[in-house]
């Protein structure tokens, strides 16, 4: 990591032209904004939360994901076919993603177009830069969440893709079958022929727990794996027919297995590592050294609300302390993940997703958080990275961020 005492970072046109101890000539006629001695780093990047089940985070922890998904998230999910519920809920929570630190964000929606529309309005208002997904799910839902069938559920994807793809600025659709067990093989191969005519990324869940495991391989005993399944469709990486990368994002992958691991380095496909749903989940660990050793590409999840938080400084410091706890306990030749890895993981790693992004080096989109660190007050002398470490374990972007950029634009 390098870190200047006093410098600046300049930003031309929303992208980073790099960050200085003194200000090249060339640069002298920019206007400059003091922050005094605060911390200025790059935007964080959430590569996975859902937005209906910020409304309950922090309640009903002490389940596993299947039962956690029918006592806890569908019933909350539910409740987004009423938009003015729908309103409530998406304004409190695009509001606290655009206080956060977090810059950019892919979420999951609700299988609702009217709410999942609204949700991305709202997201569009905060500036911030995210990926928002209309939930696809035709089975193992309760009646008054599963969509009629795998031809409705198209059917409303294409109609919602069709109204959003050039709506926005910043805010991009996309293709989110939930998890197997929610989708029938009709839904994903049609899914398939969405994802070849739009182009779109795709996000999902793989490999989070092993009774979700088990209950994939009775659904789809002709796939290896649980990976092969979203292979199977070509919603995993990479398109076998066209040769086009298929820009996707799997959740977890806490139990993948050599063969799934090896296929997702091939298609590149990004790991959502969500330390602290797994946790709460007791879903297990994710082994991330491992992952990162193999050149899989891995970014960081909040996952609200299998995670509690969606605090990314939280989630960097979950990486970290469930990395000590794999190494100690599961397997001793995986040496843990260390502050600055964990907080590439935050920054570049889920950045990569999105382009350049995730960086102050030349060419990256400006995407900033500025830091007042003395709220937390110390008496001693610190470096410049002493202070970021502590305030990301300490929690600081809960208390407020100073201020906040995204390509350029100043948030607040
Ligand atoms: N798998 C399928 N749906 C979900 C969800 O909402 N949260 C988590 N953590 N895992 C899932
Ligand atoms: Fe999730």
């Amino acid at each position: 990591m390098i870190a200047f005492e006093k410098g600046y970072a300049v930003c031309i046109d929303g992208k980073s032209r790099g960050v200085f101890e003194t200000l090249p000539q060339k640069y002298s006629d920019l206007p400059v904004i003091d922050f005094g001695d605060r911390l200025i780093i790059p935007g964080l990047v959430d590569l996975h939360i859902h937005a209906p089940q910020y409304a309950f985070r922090g309640t009903g922890m002490d389940l596993e994901l299947m039962d956690w998904l029918n006592q806890q998230a569908f019933p909350e999910e539910a409740k987004y076919a009423d938009l003015t519920y729908a309103k409530k809920a998406y304004s409190i929570f695009a509001e606290q993603m655009k206080k956060s630190a977090t810059t950019r964000v892919c979420m999951f929606g609700t299988q609702h177009r009217p709410a999942t529309e609204l949700l991305m309005e709202l997201m569009e208002e905060t500036g911030l830069v995210s990926f928002v997904g209309k939930v696809n799910m035709d089975r193992e839902a309760p009646d008054n969440l599963r969509e009629e069938s795998a031809e409705a559920s198209v059917q409303a994807t294409i109609a919602w893709i069709e109204s959003v793809s050039q709506k926005f600025q910043r805010t991009k659709p996309i293709l989110t079958p939930r998890f197997i067990p929610s989708c029938t093989d009709e839904l994903m191969q049609k899914l398939r022929e969405i994802q070849m005519t739009y182009e779109l990324p795709v996000q999902s869940h793989l490999s989070e727990n092993q009774g979700e495991i088990a209950f994939v391989r009775e659904l789809r005993p002709r796939n290896k794996f649980y990976g092969d399944a979203y292979e199977e469709h070509d919603l995993f990486g990479r398109n076998k027919e066209n040769h086009k990368e298929v820009k996707t994002i799997m959740a977890h992958c806490v139990w993948s297995e050599e063969e799934e691991v090896e296929l997702m380095r091939q298609n590149g496909v990004f790991v959502a590592h969500c330390p602290a749903s797994n946790m709460n989940l007791s879903s297990g660990i994710a082994p991330i050294r491992s992952y990162l050793d193999k050149g899989l590409r891995v970014g960081l999840g909040s996952d609200v609300a299998g995670g509690h938080c969606e605090s990314i400084f939280r989630a960097i410091t979950d990486t970290v302390q469930v990395s000590k706890m794999y190494w100690r306990l599961v397997d001793s030749s995986a040496s843990p993940i260390t502050f600055p890895e964990a907080f590439y993981l935050a920054t570049k790693g889920g950045g990569a997703f999105f382009g350049k992004v995730g960086s102050f080096e030349e060419g990256y989109d400006f995407d900033a958080i500025v830091l007042e660190d003395a709220v937390l007050p110390y008496p001693q002398e610190l470096s410049v990275l002493q202070r970021l470490e502590r305030a990301v374990y300490l929690s600081l972007d809960l208390n407020g961020i100073y201020a906040k950029f995204v390509e350029g634009r100043q948030l607040f």
